[in-house]
């Protein structure tokens, strides 16, 4: 490094050793910004949103050590193929990316009005939606802290705050439907309640000092909001049926008993906001998630990518890797397997029956998701709810609540985001039932209207879209089969959410696609 770092030449210190800044200056002038990120963040200078531990392939870093760079094939143009090939593109890398699907982004899937969704062994469906109206068949939302949103900012993707917990969404189980925030509000009175009272009597005295029992009781009247006596008798939390104005408003009639209260299962649903994964704020792409696509396949070259090509046969040789499918085959020197791993262990390859195993061991989840228009946005107007999404113990299992076009003339609700037996159920239904089942459940909890005003619909079961066949996976346990894909087998790199602790989430793809192009860029660089 120091020969070729002609004129940036590293300082050195009075005595003669390298100074920290005098090493940051030679890199940074050989190795250029993101090299030098790299030392300070080894050296413990880096502030802390460049400490990532990816650092993308560069150009650079083959003239650092006199290569060049190679050929990738990338089976499976969804979110971890795509990431790949930016990945790599980023250093010069030829890609090639084979997509069964007529178009990219896998699960990552926005239907706008004139698309024609199919599905395996189910009649297609026209998608009539009108315009600017979009429904987030696949994923729909992205925490802050996933790397999604380190893409979104550097892809140029506008984001805007997905409404994730909404206190005037409704909770709905056993044939009860309240507001999230009475329902909370009695839940959280209660149990506080119970433990202020078994504080109060002495049943913690063997487990809570006396001090630490006045600090909770402090906590626990605050969180129930109780009474002097340590009760709930209700609260204004719980919201009201006249707002206050010039006068006090009125309260929602006052909460059933503790009893009444458990036995409308309440408490199952109020569940929302606790997952790290699920904390608000939530974001979401601007017009659609499939922005993130439409990006990403801008950055990588449409012309890069091969649809309507099925892999058909992976054979990892000495010197390269040949990938057969339904329009040709392609020889390359490495491959990234980016497809759900129940399709790739289908697939004829020479990479051992140890690695065919462990791509059969995760098992394909069932979800399935439908979109309902509406012409007038009801649930705005008269419900006043604006974004977020109301709990079920209904088969729906979820209603969710746009969280932009607030105000405007249409509006798309989730009428159903469901998984397993729930999913499976829908699954088996016609697209048009499926519809009438979602509407009669979404009856019980918003009325006539829910069932009156719809424009149109679609919906997705993913388990049912060729070349997916899965919503997700789940593996039994994260054992020796989940750490062997995350290796190469041959001269073939492994990628996915399902190779990854972020299941479900495209933050995981997008992860798992830089472990991939770090250890296949690593071993180009170090081949001799
Ligand atoms: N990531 C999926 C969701 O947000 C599971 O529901």
């Amino acid at each position: 490094m120091a020969e070729k770092s002609s004129g940036g030449a590293a300082e050195k210190g009075g005595g003669g050793a390298l100074t920290r800044r005098g090493l940051l200056v030679g890199i940074g002038a050989v190795g250029g910004a993101g090299a030098m990120y790299a030392a300070m963040g080894a050296l413990g200078l880096a502030p802390a949103e460049q400490d990532k531990d990816f650092t993308a392939p560069r150009t650079g870093d083959f003239t650092l050590r006199g290569k060049g760079s190679a050929k990738v094939v990338i089976l499976g143009a969804g979110v971890a193929g795509l990431t790949a090939a930016y990945e790599l593109g980023k250093a010069g890398y030829d890609c090639t990316l084979l997509e069964a699907r007529p178009k990219a982004g896998g699960r990552n899937l926005s239907l706008r009005g004139g698309d024609r969704l199919t599905e395996l062994n189910g009649p297609a469906q026209d998608v009539t939606f009108g315009e600017g109206v979009y429904f987030n068949a696949g994923p729909g939302r992205i925490a802050p802290w996933m790397v999604t949103l380190d893409y979104c900012r550097e892809l140029g993707v506008p984001i805007e705050t997905f409404v994730n917990n909404n206190a005037a969404a409704y909770v709905h189980t056993n044939g009860r439907t309240v507001r999230a925030r009475e329902a909370r509000a009695d839940m959280y009175g209660y149990v506080a309640e119970l433990l202020a009272k078994a504080t109060d009597l002495g049943a913690l005295d063997r487990v809570v000092s006396k001090n630490d029992q006045e600090t909770l009781l402090d906590f626990l009247r605050r969180f129930g909001d109780l009474g002097p006596k340590l009760e709930y008798e209700g609260s204004d939390r719980r919201g009201f049926t006249k707002f206050p104005a010039l006068d006090a408003g009125a309260p929602v009639p006052a909460p059933g008993s503790l009893h009444q209260i458990l036995a409308a299962g309440t408490g199952r649903a109020i569940t929302s906001d606790f997952g790290f994964e699920q904390a608000t704020p939530m974001f979401q792409p601007v017009g659609g998630m499939d922005a993130i696509v439409t990006k990403l396949v801008e950055a990588v070259g449409q012309d890069r990518i091969k649809t309507g090509a099925k892999v058909t046969k992976i054979t990892t040789l000495a010197d390269g890797v040949e990938v057969v499918h339904t329009g040709g085959s392609i020889k390359a020197d490495y491959c990234v397997a980016a497809l759900p791993p129940h399709l790739l262990a289908k697939i004829p390859h020479n990479l051992g029956a140890q690695v065919t195993a462990a791509l059969a061991t995760p098992v394909p989840a069932a979800a399935g998701k439908i979109g309902l228009e509406y012409g007038r946005r009801w649930w705005e107007r008269e419900d006043r709810i604006y974004g977020g999404v109301t709990e079920t113990d209904l088969d729906i299992t979820h209603i969710w609540y746009p969280s932009h076009g607030y105000h405007s003339e249409r509006g798309l609700l989730v009428g159903y985001y469901n998984t397993d037996e729930n999913a499976e159920l829908y699954a088996a239904l016609t697209p048009e039932d499926r519809r009438r089942r979602a509407l009669t459940q979404g009856k019980k909890i918003h009325g006539e209207k829910y069932r009156q005003d719809v424009l149109s619909s679609a919906s997705i079961a993913w388990e049912r879209q060729e070349h997916i066949q899965g919503a997700w996976v789940r593996w039994p346990s994260f054992d020796s089969s989940f750490t062997l894909l995350q290796r190469p087998a041959g001269r073939v790199y492994f990628a996915g959410d399902w190779l990854t602790h972020l299941i479900a989430w495209q933050a995981g793809a997008m992860e798992s696609a830089r472990g991939a192009v770090t250890q296949l860029h690593q071993r180009v660089l170090q081949s001799p």
